[in-house]
């Protein structure tokens, strides 16, 4: 199965851990769908860890889903999510248990497979916790890897080993099309921001068929959740998502899909930023330069399909910066007569840069800019 852009939904995780229902799923669908979320591009409804029984089945070995949590069964779960458009997404793990302790996939990779497959699961998240120590992360996901080739459906396979074990040297090996590359988010900025600058120098490890996963969105929690902390500020959310878009990394929601605010809404579905995040040509970002030498206040370039650029300017520091970017550090040389048209992701205004330089004004703390560029004639 190929998965030429990186994977859109909504994961469980983040706001709820092991609060989760039949009931709730179906909900979380359907305001996916009021809120023109799926059309925007995220159809992945995904169910994450806690969902099961304790045990598997004494006699078949299989995992059940937990009858008081989902009295309906998983296919019936999953058919009202596809007879809406959308796809349905678990949770397993490479391990004897899960890392909330349920039974894991460890040596019941083929059957588990095939249970998902009965399920009519399309995308397959898969942790790390509680391997034994005869397991080896590359051999464990190449075996589920294999496990879903012979189940007999289309399962989208998301690794989710934190980025141990060198993960983005020997992940595409395994057949997954997607991988976590750092430990859980947090919602907080610091959390959040550590994540994206630690993956600046590992861009080159994302490309189509195999994103790198800086996790699921804390956008839209505002402190609210499993993964709560302080919370963060609409800034801090538009500098994440702008981070996130850029980066090319899966975008899955984990915000409560029945709370979200109108700017929430808007900030996921801003179709400048996802025409980024889902570029067809789904090439490496880059690091263009740093603010005068602070590592916080940096900006990164991306090529897109058709001669377009994006250039994303962060300030991820606690006080302004400003920036200012030669046209030569994107390749576009004094003598090559082009100038850019910049158009700003948010607000949709336009202006162009000089013919050396582009100046970004000063952003406040946590602030960004997104533009998508033209190259034009000077
Ligand atoms: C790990 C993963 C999380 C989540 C939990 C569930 O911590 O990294 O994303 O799936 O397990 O227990």
């Amino acid at each position: 199965m190929l998965i030429p852009a990186p994977p859109m939904g909504w994961n469980t995780w983040n706001t709820f851990g092991a609060n989760i229902s039949e009931a709730l799923i179906k909900a979380a669908a359907d305001r996916v769908v009021e809120l023109g979320l799926r059309e925007a591009g995220y159809t992945y409804i995904v169910i994450d860890d806690c969902w099961s029984l304790r045990e598997r089945d004494p006699k078949t070995h299989e995992i059940v889903a937990d009858p008081a949590k989902f009295p309906g069964g998983l296919k019936t779960l999953s058919d009202y999510i596809h007879g809406k458009g959308l796809k349905f997404g678990m949770y397993s793990c490479a391990g004897v248990r899960t890392c909330a302790d349920y039974p894991g996939s460890f040596g019941h990779e083929f059957l588990d497979a095939r249970t998902f497959a009965s399920f009519g699961v399309d995308f397959l998240k898969y942790d790390y916790c509680n391997v034994p120590v005869s397991g080896q992360a590359p051999l464990l996901y190449r075996r589920m890897g294999q496990a879903l080739r012979a189940c007999g459906r289309d399962i989208l396979f998301s690794a989710c080993n934190w980025g141990t074990e060198d993960v983005g040297a020997w992940i595409r090996s395994t057949g997954a099309h997607m991988y976590r590359s750092t430990g859980d988010i947090a919602d907080n900025f610091k959390s959040m921001s550590g994540i994206a600058t630690g993956q600046i120098p590992r861009l080159s490890q994302s490309a189509p068929h195999c994103f790198n996963d800086l996790d699921m969105l804390t956008v839209g929690m505002f402190g609210k959740g499993n993964v709560g902390s302080s919370g963060c500020t609409l800034a801090d959310y538009q500098t994440q998502f702008a981070l996130w878009a850029l980066m090319g990394s899966p975008l899955m929601l984990g915000c409560d899909p029945r709370t979200m605010t109108p700017e929430i809404v808007q900030l996921v579905t801003n179709r400048g930023l996802l025409r980024i995040n889902q570029d067809p040509a789904g090439l490496q970002a880059y690091r263009v330069n740093h603010c005068w030498g602070n590592p916080d206040c940096f900006t990164l370039a991306r090529l897109l399909e058709g001669g377009d650029l994006a250039l994303g300017c962060f300030n991820l520091s606690e006080s302004p910066c400003g920036n200012l970017l030669l046209l030569e550090q994107l390749g576009l040389t004094y003598e090559s007569g082009l100038r850019l048209r910049l158009v700003d992701c948010f607000t949709g205004e336009e202006q162009h840069s000089g013919r050396d330089t582009v100046t970004v004004p000063s952003l406040p703390p946590h602030g960004c800019r997104v533009f998508r560029c033209t190259p034009v004639k000077a």
